[in-house]
């Protein structure tokens, strides 16, 4: 089963999403922060992980390997509402080309700190998270698609090429995480459009990281509108007539 994480530091719009009952995680990144102007970062990540818990809650920390491990021994002083530490807390680890974030995740998993692997484009980079002991990796499939397109633009995209080319990557990353026995779970994010969630679930990830603005879309389809509208218009025509 496809589980729905929430992209946001929004306690308006987790409050809202979780009413909801759909939610299964958290995610969150600088430029989702960079939203939240003038919130403490430390306040406001607690607020998440106490709000969120039991369910994961992916925090950033800095793109170096020193900083992500300093970054996760400060996480993890952090207490909770019962002043106990946060069980909930997964550290973001970029995805670095120098190799750096996979030493971050072997050195984080040996302390049993849940990482996420983020910012990841291929299968060969999940192949190597999932291999240091990364709790999750991330895919990003709106930037998997920009890659395609930039870096193929003679075939740009009558026939969707980068849609195939980043579906078909992440239902082979699924796969392989799957067949080689890996328990890291894939995370898709980059989400930018709701029909993004329907390609998406087609090559079924175990998890979908979606934002607010998508969700929110998402319930609603004008022929719904226009059938409850028939439906209720039916059930106060019976109303003039029911017996009493
Ligand atoms: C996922 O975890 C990221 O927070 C996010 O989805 C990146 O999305 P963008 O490519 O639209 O910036």
């Amino acid at each position: 089963m496809t589980k729905i994480f929430l992209d946001t530091a929004s306690m308006k719009e987790i409050e809202k999403y979780k009413s909801w009952g759909i939610i299964q995680g958290l995610t969150t990144n600088q430029k989702i922060f960079l939203k939240e102007k003038g919130c403490n970062f430390k306040q406001r990540a607690q607020e998440i992980l106490n709000e969120i818990d039991p369910l994961p809650v992916s925090l950033e920390g800095p793109n170096d390997f020193k900083g992500i491990l300093e970054a996760a021994a400060d996480y993890g002083s952090w207490s909770n509402d019962e002043g106990k530490p946060f069980e909930n807390i997964v550290i973001k680890v970029p995805m670095m080309g120098n190799g750096e974030g996979l030493k971050a995740v072997k050195a984080l998993n040996e302390k049993f700190v849940k990482t996420n692997v983020t910012a990841c484009m291929t299968l060969n980079q999940t192949f190597l998270a999932a291999s240091a002991g990364a709790t999750y990796v991330s895919l990003f499939y709106n930037r998997m698609k920009d890659w395609y397109k930039e870096t193929y633009p003679s075939t740009n995209n009558t026939i969707g090429n980068d849609e195939v080319y980043a579906l078909e990557t992440i239902a082979q990353t699924q796969v392989m995480l799957k067949l080689h026995g890996f328990k890291t779970k894939l995370i898709i994010g980059s989400i930018r459009e709701p029909e993004d969630i329907e390609s998406i679930l087609k090559v079924h990830p175990d998890i979908i990281t979606i934002p607010p603005k998508i969700l929110e879309q998402m319930p609603f389809n004008d022929k719904t509108e226009s059938t409850l509208n028939d439906f209720e218009e039916a059930w106060k025509e019976f109303k003039k007539y029911e017996s009493k």
